[in-house]
This record gives C-alpha cells, structure tokens and sequence, in this order.
C-alpha cells in the first residue's frame, strides 16, 4: 500500500508518546491508517520488534488486512527482515491475542496450553448438552415439593440460565450466579392485615352494613382471616386472596374497606416477590449446575470457550503481570469492545496502548460489545479537558498521561454525502450534540465511466398502501411480502439504471441490508434483470439443497431405512429418479408392506422402472453399499469426499448455476468434519447428529466464500459485514423494517 500524506490530526496521533491514545472518529476519517502508521513508526523510528507491538481487531478477515496492510508498507520500505517477522506477530483478533497469553504464560502456573477453541456454533451446542444434562440433574435431586415449580417455569427456567450464563460470563464470572434482593418478612404485613380486620369488626359492630355490596365485602373480609392462617407464597394461595380483595365502588366502600384492601393488596405483592425468589433459587442451583457440566464437557475435550479465553487470561495478566514481550499495544474498532475485555488490554498495561473508535458504528451489542465502554471512557477524557473546541484546527489534547485525538476529515466519501450524515446525525433524532462532524477531503465524488451524473445522495420510499391480493393469507403478512417485493424491485431497477446507462460496473455497487434474512429476495429481483450478484456470508448454510442432499447421502450409510434421508437423495440431482419412477418405488413399499423404501429398492421387480431410472437406482445401490464398509472407519472428511466422487456430486454441482459457491459449501462440511472428527472422534452418525442440531440452533452459519476480489457482481451484504470495506455506489435497503426487540429474557447488571 502506497504512503498517504497524514494530516496533522492523524500525524500526532501516529507519533504520540502518551501512554493512553485515544483517537475517536466517523467512519472513513483514517482510523485504521493511523493504526497502520503508528504501527510502522513503532518498528522503524522507535526500535520496537513486530514481538512487541501487539493489534487487536474485531475480526480475523480485518487482522489478515492490517496485517497485509503493514507487510506491503515494509517491503516497499526494503525491510524483509521486519516483513519476515509479521508472521509471528500478535495482530489478530481478541481472542487470539487471549489464546496466545494463556499459551506463552499459562504453563509456568499450571494451565493446559494445547487447548483448542471452540467456535462460536461448536460452543452453543456444547453448551446445549451442559443444559439437557443439567436440567436432568436438577430435577433428580429437587425436593418432591419443587417439582411442580420446575415442571411450570420449565421453559422460563432454561432461557433464563442460559441468558443469564452467556451474559455473565461476558461479563467475567467464571461460575455464574445472580443475585436477588431479599424481599421483607411477611409477618410484618400480616400483623397489619390482621389489625385491619379488627378495626373492620368494630367498625361494623358499631354502624352495621349500610348496602348489599359492603355486606359481600364484609364476607370476604371474614374468609381473608381464615386465609391467613394458610398464607404462603404460592401461586394457588395467592390466587385466592385475590377473590378476597374487597370492591371499592362509592366513598362509603373506601372509608369502611380502604384499609383491609390496602393491607391485603401489600401482603399479596410480598408473598409474590417471596415466590419469586423462590424460582430464582431454583434457577442459581440449575445455573451452577450448567456452569459445572459445561465445565466438564469442556475438560474432557480439552477446549475453550471465547469467555473461558477472556477470563482465564485477565486472570493470568492479573496475577502475574504482562504478556510477555508486548510493549505497545493498539486497538481498532474499540467500540466494540466490552468491559471484561478492556480490562484485559488494560491490565496488559503496556507502554502504550492505543484505541481508535467510532460510538456511532457499534453494531455488535448481540455479542455483548458495550459502547459504554468506549463511551465512558471518552467522557473521562472530555472531562479532563479534552474535548476539541474547533474541528477545522488540528486539535489534539493530551493530558501527559493520555492523548485524545479526533479525527475530523473523511476521506472515504463524496462531500455531498458527508453534509447529509452530518445534517443527519447531528439533528436531535439522532445523536444530537453528541456527533462529532465530518468535514470531506476529497473535492469532488467518485468516477465512473461517464463522469458523474445525478445527486450523491437519494431516498426513494415505497409506498405502504399496497394492496393484498385476494383469498390470500392475512393482510399484514401479505402486505409485508408485497412491500418486500415492492423494495427489492425498486432496487433492482435503480441497480439496473446504474450499470446500464450511468456508467458503473456491478462491482462498484454494493447494496446493504440490516439483515440477510431477505437478501434472496434482492438477489432474485436483480437476476431477473439480467445482473449478477453474490451475497457475501449468504447465511442459513446448512439450509443450502447441496448441503442437505450430501447430508442426506451420508444419513443413508448409517440409517439405510430412513425414508426422508433415501426420498432426498432419490430427487437430488445425484440420482435424478423420475416422478414416475418414485411414485412406482412408493407402491411397491406399500404393496409388499415393507419397512422402508429402502426395503422397496431391493425388492423391486425386474422392468418395474424405466430403463434409466433402474440404472440410476442400480448406481446408488452400488454406492451406498461400498461407501456403508467405510463408514466405521476414522477419516470422515475423507469419506465425504468418496461419497460425493461416487455418484458425480461435485461435477453435478460445478455444472449447476452458481456452481463454484454449491461445491465450496459441499466440501465446507469436509472442514466440518475434520474439526469434529478432531474433538469427538470418527462416528458419522454423531457427526450428522451434531450438523443436524447445529442447522437448528444457529442457522446462521456463513456459506462457504468463494468471491474474488475483482469479479464484476453487485455485492449484497448485511450492515455488519460491510464494516471498513469501501464501495463508490452504497445502497442501503430495507430502512423501513423495524429492528428487532431485545431478545434476552432479562435484563443483567455487572454483578449479575
Ligand atoms: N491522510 C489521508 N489522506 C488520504 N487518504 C487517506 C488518509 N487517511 C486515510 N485515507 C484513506 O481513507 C480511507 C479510509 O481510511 P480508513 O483508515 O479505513 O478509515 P476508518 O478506519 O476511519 O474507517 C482509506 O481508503 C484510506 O486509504
Ligand atoms: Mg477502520
């Protein structure tokens, strides 16, 4: 990568000395450069080792770029030595960075240091197991009189501790607890219950019962004393003082009934919150019970979690101070980071630590990112006097002990569309005051072909009185499928307008979406008019037909009478059996009342099939049967491999639209494999158990990437995917949607 001219702003963060540099600012003002450069002056001006410069990035793609980023810079610079080392440098991503503390500092304090880490699906599902087995347990050894709380809040229970497990072992505690106020006695409240009653009882022994109603209350007062001599906190209990709260229609019901409610209505709420940490009792003791068969499940495989990562090496940085030979440390898209893990790069406490952020840009609070983190810090700092007065000066501020620097040039877009997100941002809708604005460098817009035509920002609506059609399913559903359509065709006709007669090329044209769960939709509609697109990280993998027809081949080795699995594989390309042919298989499974079609395969008669449909079935037969020998043997990814060449899969595949993308996901199971086969051992049927329970827990696995840098598609992704990447045309779709509620089932404080 070629020298850019740093501006002021830039060059004092790049050559500051201060051990905190805090460089805040907007998307495309050259955060990431400074790292870069900082990261050069670091190793040429000031002596440090590639050893002792440690980058942290949010993801591995982003540190294989800084990464690439700093090796090119070195080799133009002629120092192969330096390039040479990158190597073995701590730039990845917090996790690596975690690995390698535990890995180069654990031994010496008697941790295991060939552990291997689990991704993010094998860790959930590992988890899933702690959770089956410890729900097990819970139930075995509660007390008879629990069982019926466990079997009522059964479903309520399990979200709860396993919400509350994630969230706080994100937050560091390695045996997660939550802890619940206690709620007062009760005896207090039924005391003053009880003196109401009394005072009721002389009240109408003296005046009487003046109407109906207060003589039904008044009955319902004489049952709520035979009440209290059962009142606990149970829901039945509870229920029934709820009949007894008396009716307060007209001045004299209050005067007389006031205070009887009153007290009733108290000591209700008091045996509710009582019952409540009665549940939440049960759900520490599961909590700690899935902390300790998680645990085990862990050990006994010899592997990591990302918290276990986090949390083991602060414990580590803590106890026995640096990691090794980092000195400087720098950090990229802070605002992603959370509380436990700057309390890593803090504890580190290297010479320097630097951190480049935008609190505008975090999107990564469903993986517990917390921007108070990048907040509060920045408002340390601005309270220090370090808030910047002018952002056309070159301001910068350190203390001595920290240096802020803001960022207020970018250089990565038109100025017209920097002026909308400024007007926007900085509006109170918005983020107010709070936004720091942007100034552009670049003094005109990117070029296309044929120079520069329309505004550089637009908004195009649709409208929302589509109309359902009729004898269909339900209004609301209807209209948000007809809205769905309405949008994607609207950008698919500005996609088309671009690359036909605006001058640009599919690939300067990137369209972003919240989420990807329609992106096919998109895709679809710009296919029909003839332009080619690829969505990056499509997810929903495992949902793929390549990936479910292999799959369903590999279930028929082990499980030759599953149906699904032998119809699958029938009406996949890799057997292609006519309509007629399985219909015929069908009758014959039901005439001779077989168990399973397979049964029916076997049996059938000579010239029952037609002649290519038998020699399709005689083809499968064949292979299955030989491949079924193997499936006992170690070497899963290696059987796969056998089972797609027997009957043509990966030809078939790279023939079919789309080919490169469906082979790279048929042999994305084989890595699959691999890194089971690695922790669990050989079996093929566990191995398709664990891919059938991953497809349901967490269908957002990422399609195999088979995208070249340069190849001339549109490119549909999600918001997040899009981060640091650059494009001269953006299309940001699908603004309309409402993003979704919080999804956890309750709210986490720090210290749980
Ligand atoms: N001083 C500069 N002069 C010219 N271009 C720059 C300068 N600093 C950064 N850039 C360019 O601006 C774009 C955005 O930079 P980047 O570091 O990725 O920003 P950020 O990390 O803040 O989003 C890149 O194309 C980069 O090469
Ligand atoms: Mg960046």
């Amino acid at each position: 990568m070629a020298e850019i001219r740093m501006t002021p702003q830039q060059l004092s963060a790049v050559e500051a000395t201060e051990p905190l540099v805090f460089v805040s600012a907007g998307a495309g003002s050259g955060k990431t450069s400074v790292l870069v450069e900082r990261y050069l002056r670091l190793v040429l001006e000031r002596g440090c080792s590639p050893r002792e410069v440690g980058a942290v990035t949010f993801t591995r793609k982003a540190a294989g770029e800084l990464r690439a980023r700093i090796r090119s810079r070195l080799i133009i610079l002629g120092r192969l030595d330096l390039a040479a080392e990158l190597d073995q440098a701590p730039i990845g991503t917090i996790h690596s960075l975690c690995a390698r503390i535990i890995r180069s500092e654990g031994l010496a304090h008697g941790l295991q240091t060939d552990f291997r880490v689990l991704d993010e699906s094998e860790a959930a599902i590992l988890l899933d197991d702690a959770l089956e087995r410890a729900w097990s347990r819970l139930i075995a050894d509660s007390p008879a009189e629990d069982l019926e709380t466990l079997a009522r809040y059964a479903g309520l229970l399990r979200t709860v501790a396993l919400d509350a497990f994630r969230g706080l072992r994100a937050a560091g505690h390695r045996n997660p607890v939550l802890s619940f106020p206690n709620p007062p006695d009760a005896a207090e409240a039924v005391s003053r219950l009880r003196s109401a009653l009394d005072r009721l009882d002389e009240e109408v022994s003296a005046h009487g019962l003046p109407n109906p109603t207060s003589r039904n209350n008044y009955r319902k007062a004489l049952t709520c004393r035979e009440w209290l001599s059962v009142c606990r906190p149970e829901p039945s209990v509870i229920q029934k003082a709820a009949e007894l709260v008396p009716h307060m229609s007209g001045e004299k019901a209050k005067a007389l009934f006031g205070e009887t409610k009153a007290a009733l209505v108290d000591l209700c709420r008091l045996l509710g919150e009582q019952y409540l940490v009665g549940v939440a009792r049960m759900a520490n003791i599961f909590l700690r019970g899935l902390g300790a068969e998680y645990a085990q499940l862990k050990a006994a495989r010899n592997v990591l979690d990302f918290s276990d990562l986090e949390i083991e090496a602060l414990a580590l940085v803590k106890a026995h101070g640096g990691a090794g030979q980092l000195v400087h440390l720098l950090v990229d898209e802070f605002q992603d980071t959370n509380e436990l893990q700057c309390g890593v790069f803090d504890a580190l406490a290297p010479a320097s630590l630097t951190t480049v952020g935008d609190y505008h840009q975090s999107i990564y609070g469903f993986r517990y990112a917390d921007c108070e983190v990048f907040r509060s810090r920045r408002e340390r700092l601005w309270a220090d006097g370090h808030r910047p007065q002018s952002l056309s000066a070159p301001w910068t501020a350190s203390s001595g002990a920290a240096r802020y620097v803001p960022l207020s040039v970018s250089f990565r877009s038109a100025p017209a569309l920097v002026e909308v997100v400024n007007h926007l941002f900085s509006s109170d809708a918005f983020f107010g005051e709070e936004f720091e604005p942007l100034a552009a460098a670049r003094d005109g817009r990117p070029q296309c072909r044929i120079g520069t035509v329309g505004p550089a920002a637009e908004l195009h609506a649709v409208g929302t009185e589509a109309t359902p059609s009729e004898g269909s399913e339900g209004p609301a559903k209807v209209e948000a499928a007809a809205l769905l359509g309405a949008e994607a065709g609207l950008v698919a006709d500005r996609v088309h307008r671009l690359v036909t007669q605006e001058g640009w090329r599919a690939r300067d044209v990137a369209i972003l979406l919240r989420k990807t769960t329609h992106a096919r939709d998109y895709l679809a509609a710009l296919e029909r008019r003839g332009i080619d697109a690829y969505l990056i990280g499509g997810r929903g993998y495992f949902r793929q037909d390549e990936v479910s027809d292999l799959t369903a081949l590999l279930r028929l080795l082990v499980e030759p009478h599953s149906d699904l699995a032998l119809a699958t594989v029938l009406r996949s390309p890799m057997v292609a059996l006519s309509d007629d042919g399985l219909l015929r298989l069908g009758r014959q499974r039901r005439k001779g009342r077989l168990a399973s079609l397979w049964d029916a395969l076997a049996d059938l008669p000579g010239n029952t099939l037609e002649e290519a449909d038998a020699l399709r079935i005689q083809r499968l037969v064949e292979a299955v049967t030989a491949l079924r020998l193997r499936a006992l043997h170690p070497g899963l990814s290696i059987l796969i491999e056998d089972a797609m060449q027997a009957l043509d899969l990966d030809l078939l595949l790279l023939g079919a639209p789309g080919g490169r993308r469906r082979l790279a996901n048929a042999r994305k199971l084989m890595r699959l494999a691999d890194d089971f086969e690695e922790v669990e051992g050989p079996e093929l049927a566990a191995f398709l158990d664990y891919i059938e329970r991953r497809g349901e827990l967490d269908d957002r696995e990422g399609e195999a990437n088979v995208l070249a840098e340069d190849e001339d598609v549109v490119r549909v992704m999600s918001v997040h995917q899009a981060k640091g990447l650059e494009f001269p045309v953006v299309i940001v779709a699908g603004l309309g949607e409402l993003p979704a509620g919080e999804s956890s089932s309750l709210t986490l404080t720090p210290d749980g």
